[in-house]
């Protein structure tokens, strides 16, 4: 067969391939061809920078030499084998290294390969826990899960999931659970003010578990930043209590860092920040360096050994991916992890993250912004059609659509939430590379909310 024409590949991209959120009607093709650090390369030979990580998992850039290394090395020996009753060095050695990254406790690890998968992991586990601890629960039916959360798309995590426009439609699938508002800061319920919120939502949660906690078996929870929810910051103190407030109340903690975990707030999981250490935590996306899909549920000895028993007590996790813990993606995680040691990823962060917000501080002012949240290399921007009444522009006006399309013409390739404009760079991007993603974007929502 001749390789196909570029003209041939943007129809066979129209006429077969079916894009995850996308309205395939309008759908305009983009072919990226080839990458190098921050900068994605189209069919054309455009030049973008990839301003939220390939969809928040890029973490050192593109084609790093470290992880491509790693890869090529594993593929010499092999690419996959399963996990189902066997193992192999590579994943021993990365699920020891988590171990070791890991807030204290943590020292049990279950491999999937996608961050829904990783949630799912540990929504079944902790079910499974209170049915089979020495001291059974079973009563405890349901989860505690916050407004606007987001957790991936298979039907448990959509259970726990609150994004109306996502997960409405899908309802009459899901399972029941407590639900929260988010604890967010912009628009507070009435007669809150700013410096009482983080009192507020944590008064509010301790009435639910003290009303419920004998049938709520785990809360789960977006640490410090609800990423889906449009960069959703949460109130400073707000993780710490929520962590006191399960302890106390017998319910178990999920702390799903798929976005925020491996450097993006700044220190190599969001947990650290409030010093918590969850009953489960799944990560995902930045695992691997955004190279292959790799997840990864850690939990504690004492939830591990209510699953030990007889083969014939049937208490083992009745749970798996075929690709869970691929040695190819676990060969780039722990290349991506010598990556963070051997180029100081973390202490170069601060500069970054300040310089990010330099430029946010100017784009906070503008008519339409109504809102800019940052937390590390973590921002959002909320557009607004009124900013003193914070009223919404309409969803199907796309204003955060029409900011990213003219970042696109300036060469920077974004993807909005709604009405928020994500920026969510590799943490290698440049100082350079930040001037030049936050210009695109200070310019993009002048042009685009004009009219
Ligand atoms: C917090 C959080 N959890 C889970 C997921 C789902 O991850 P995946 O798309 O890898 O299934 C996402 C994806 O954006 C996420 O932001």
């Amino acid at each position: 067969m001749p390789d196909p024409t570029r003209d041939d590949l943007n129809r066979w991209d129209r006429e077969h391939v079916w894009h995850a959120f996308t309205q395939m009607a309008e759908y305009e093709p983009l072919l990226i061809e080839r990458a190098r650090g921050c900068k994605l390369f189209d069919i054309d030979g455009r030049e973008y920078l990839d301003g939220v990580s390939s969809l928040w998992c890029n973490i050192h850039g593109h084609r790093h030499p470290r992880i491509d290394a790693a890869i090529r090395e594993q593929l010499d020996r092999v690419a996959h084998t399963t996990s189902l009753g066997a193992s192999n060095s590579t994943t021993i050695k990365l699920a020891r290294r988590l171990v070791e990254l890991a807030p204290a406790g943590l020292d049990r690890v279950f491999f999937s390969d996608d961050g829904a998968t990783a949630v799912e992991v540990a929504l079944k586990m902790a079910w499974q826990y209170w049915r089979q601890r020495p001291d059974p629960r079973p009563e405890k039916t349901t989860y505690l899960a916050l407004g606007d959360a987001y957790h991936g798309d298979t039907l448990g995590s959509v259970s726990v999931g609150g994004v109306e426009r996502f997960h409405a439609l899908f309802a009459p699938l899901l399972f029941d659970v407590v639900r929260l508002p988010a604890p967010q800061t912009y628009r507070l319920p009435p007669g809150v003010a700013a410096d009482g919120a983080l009192a507020h939502y944590l008064e509010r949660l301790e009435r639910v578990l003290a009303e419920r906690h004998d049938r709520i078996a785990a809360m789960i929870i977006e640490p410090l930043v609800q990423a889906a929810a449009g960069m959703i910051v949460h109130p400073p103190g707000y993780l710490r209590g929520v962590r006191e407030l399960t302890r106390r109340y017998d319910v178990l903690l999920i702390a799903d860092e798929v976005a925020v975990g491996f450097g993006r707030t700044g220190r190599m999981f969001a947990c650290e920040h409030e010093d918590v250490a969850p009953d489960f935590l799944c990560v995902a996306k930045g695992l691997t360096g955004g190279y292959l899909p790799l997840a990864a549920t850690l939990t504690t000895s004492e939830i591990w050994r209510a699953f030990l028993g007889r083969y014939e007590e049937s208490k083992q996790f009745y749970h798996g991916h075929t690709y869970g813990g691929n040695p190819l993606g676990a060969a780039a995680a722990l290349a991506s992890l010598d990556v963070f040691d051997e180029e100081h990823v973390l202490k170069q962060l601060p500069a970054k993250i300040a310089r990010l917000a330099e430029p946010l501080q100017r784009i906070a002012v503008q008519a339409h912004v109504g809102d800019v949240r940052q937390r590390g290399l973590i921002a959002g921007i909320e557009l607004v059609e009124d900013r003193a009444a914070k009223r919404p522009y309409a969803w199907s006006e796309r204003r955060g659509q029409r900011v990213c399309d003219a970042a696109r013409r300036r060469g920077v390739l974004l993807r909005p939430l709604g009405n928020v404009v994500v920026l969510m760079p590799p943490l290698a991007v440049s100082l350079e590379e930040i001037d030049q993603l936050a210009l695109a974007v200070e310019q993009g929502i002048f042009e685009a909310t004009r009219g």
